[in-house]
């Protein structure tokens, strides 16, 4: 399995969950711009003060700000990594094309975890996080759609993309991921 990995998804498809598996059973570092976020909110700092409401309202935080978070991160990382929930959209994907050139850390595979709409917003309202109210899920969805997900094609045209559907239980879709991964 290659070793720099990205992982693309709408909320709730189980991006966060796969990840965090997969990073810790092949020792991969798991960056998710959405858990770096909360992290800053929860300190309260400067930069988590300006994070949270737009979090809150199912918005994208601005590309240069997730942008400064992802640099210092993957600067000091030469070894394998999974990226989590970023890029966002084809701002963030060009910057992380420049990026990589930079660090000489090319990446290796796209994997798009896909789900319908209904299941995911009764995963999301499961769990309950600040963001997990049925208004704000259904604009993260609409934002999902309109902003990221042409990065599908962007990533699909270079062939590096794999698929795969998260229905199923955790176990059966990282094992479906193993797969497409190979
Ligand atoms: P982020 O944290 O990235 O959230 P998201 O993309 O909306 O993704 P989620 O965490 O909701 O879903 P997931 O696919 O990771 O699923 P998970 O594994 O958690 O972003 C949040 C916000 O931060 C954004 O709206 C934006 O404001 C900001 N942000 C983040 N990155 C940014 C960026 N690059 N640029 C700008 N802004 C950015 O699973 C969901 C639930 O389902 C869990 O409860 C889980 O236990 C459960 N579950 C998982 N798998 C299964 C299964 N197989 N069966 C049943 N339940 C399951």
């Amino acid at each position: 399995m290659s070793h720099r990995l990205l992982f693309v998804g709408p909320p709730g498809a189980g991006k966060g969950t796969q990840a965090e598996r997969l990073a810790t059973s092949h020792g991969l570092l798991h960056l998710s711009t959405g858990d770096l976020l909360r992290a800053e909110v929860k300190a309260g700092t400067a930069l988590g003060k300006e994070a949270e409401a737009v979090m809150n309202r199912g918005e994208l935080v601005s590309d240069a700000l997730v942008l400064a978070i992802v640099r210092g991160r993957l600067k000091d990382h030469g070894s394998g990594w999974l990226l989590d929930g970023f890029p966002r959209n084809l701002v963030q994907a060009e910057a992380l094309d420049t990026l990589l050139a930079e660090l000489e850390q090319p990446l290796d595979q796209v994997l798009l975890m896909e789900l319908d709409d209904e299941e995911l917003v009764k995963r999301l309202l499961a769990r309950g996080r600040a963001d997990d109210n049925e208004e704000v899920i259904r604009h993260r969805l609409t934002v999902y759609r309109e902003q990221t997900a042409p990065l599908i094609d962007y990533y699909d045209q270079r062939g590096q993309l794999k698929r795969v559907i998260s229905t199923g239980t955790v176990d059966e879709v990282a094992e479906r991921i193993l797969l497409a991964l190979a």
